[in-house]
């Protein structure tokens, strides 16, 4: 394969994908395909691409399109991902990789069958300042983990439900849900930092007024396979600045990202903790860069959240050319959706022990 063809579909965060795929080698965004004919007609002229399509079929009949990136509403990704697989075509998804635990398994199944690759896009994993200490956590260096937290914090209604108040986060049969919405970025980069996979999950939803009547605020506790437990806690609706909130635990050691986080462009300072730093009476901060690699910056300031779905593109292309599972593949992206999904059934039956199924 000389250049990959990539098409993105659905162009509000699809449009921070388009510019990774632009600002990278080897591969050329040849379609973007939105529902809104006017938007996708200003997309296409304002990053030059050649052909604008109304629907999901269209451009999967593209035979230049060699990798689709979903990038529509949360509950249509798991039929959408089957379709693309089934045309043939390498997928990017946003999160949540599915819904339902069928789809992720019919997705499992079907890049088995074909080969083809499938990344899920929590580009969180590429965050500059988390980077370092998934590494000293992956090497030991912070003992045996036993504990962790994360956190979704992000004010939405302040911005898309206002603006667009008929918007499928809060509208329809199946409006969006934090904790399989925003959810991934909290679960799959806290179980990627204590590398654990869940087995039991419990979970509430808090009750709130919310002028939407969806469901907002939720708080799950899961149970990992080592006997390690993590809480994750999630909302759209918490009268605070965005926060993504990881503490991770292990027996020498201990990671706790602040709170008070900046702008994702800017610095944030994080804090670590050993026991062989005799003496030490206070965690260690660490200021880094939030979101962006600064040895990318200069080249792809603009291609969305920092440089993190550069990194993720480059990663997915990567595995597609050398024929390799890619970083967070499917049964990576299913050990961390599943948990969810089984988090949300015990919410919306008032709590209670769900045991969550291996997707191999
Ligand atoms: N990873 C992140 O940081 C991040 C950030 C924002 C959104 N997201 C995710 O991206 C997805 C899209 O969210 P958004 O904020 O961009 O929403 P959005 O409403 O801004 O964009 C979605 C677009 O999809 C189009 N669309 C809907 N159904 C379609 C269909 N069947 N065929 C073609 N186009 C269709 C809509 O017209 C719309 O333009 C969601 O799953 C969301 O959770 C992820």
């Amino acid at each position: 394969m000389s250049e990959i063809g990539v098409g993105v579909v659905g162009l509000g965060q699809g449009r921070s994908h388009l510019r990774a795929f632009q600002a990278l080698p080897g591969c050329r965004v040849v379609a973007v395909c939105d529902q809104k004919a006017d938007l996708r007609a200003r997309v296409a002229a304002e990053a030059g691409i050649e052909r604008g399509y109304g629907s999901l079929d269209e451009l999967l009949d593209d035979k230049r399109v060699d990798l689709v990136v979903i990038a529509t509403p949360d509950h249509l990704h798991g039929q959408h991902v089957l379709r693309a697989l089934e045309a043939g075509k390498h997928v990017l998804s946003e999160i949540p990789m599915a819904t339902t635990i069928d789809e992720c398994r019919a997705i499992i199944a079907l890049t088995d069958r074909t080969g083809l690759k499938y990344q899920l896009g929590n580009q969180v994993r590429y965050a500059h300042c988390l980077q370092d200490v998934a590494r000293l956590l992956a090497a030991g260096d912070l003992g045996e983990i036993f504990y962790g937290e994360g956190e979704y914090l992000h004010a939405l209604g302040d911005d898309i439900w206002k603006r667009e108040p008929d918007h499928w986060r809060v509208t329809g049969d199946r409006p969006q849900t934090t904790l399989l919405g925003g959810g991934p970025h909290a679960l799959d980069t806290l179980r990627w930092l204590m590398g654990v996979t869940f087995t039991k999950a419990s979970a509430f939803h808090a009750a709130q007024q919310t002028e939407y009547g969806t469901t907002h605020t939720t708080v799950a506790i899961f149970q990992a396979a080592s006997g390690a437990t993590a809480k994750v806690t999630v909302s759209y609706a918490m009268a605070r600045p965005y926060c993504l909130y990881y503490s991770v635990y292990g027996t020498e050691g201990t990671f706790e990202r602040t709170r008070q986080q900046g702008e994702p462009g800017g610095l944030t300072t994080n804090y670590l903790y050993h026991n062989k730093l005799t003496g030490t009476a206070q965690m260690i901060p660490v200021t880094l860069p939030n979101w962006t690699n600064p040895r990318l910056a200069a080249t792809v300031s603009a291609a969305g959240h920092g440089t993190m779905e550069y990194e993720q593109a480059r990663d997915l292309l990567a595995a597609i050319r050398e024929d390799r599972e890619p970083p967070l593949g499917p049964r990576e992206a299913a050990a961390s959706i599943v948990p969810l999904i089984c988090a949300m059934q015990s919410a919306d039956q008032g709590g209670g022990l769900v045991d969550i199924p291996d997707l191999g």
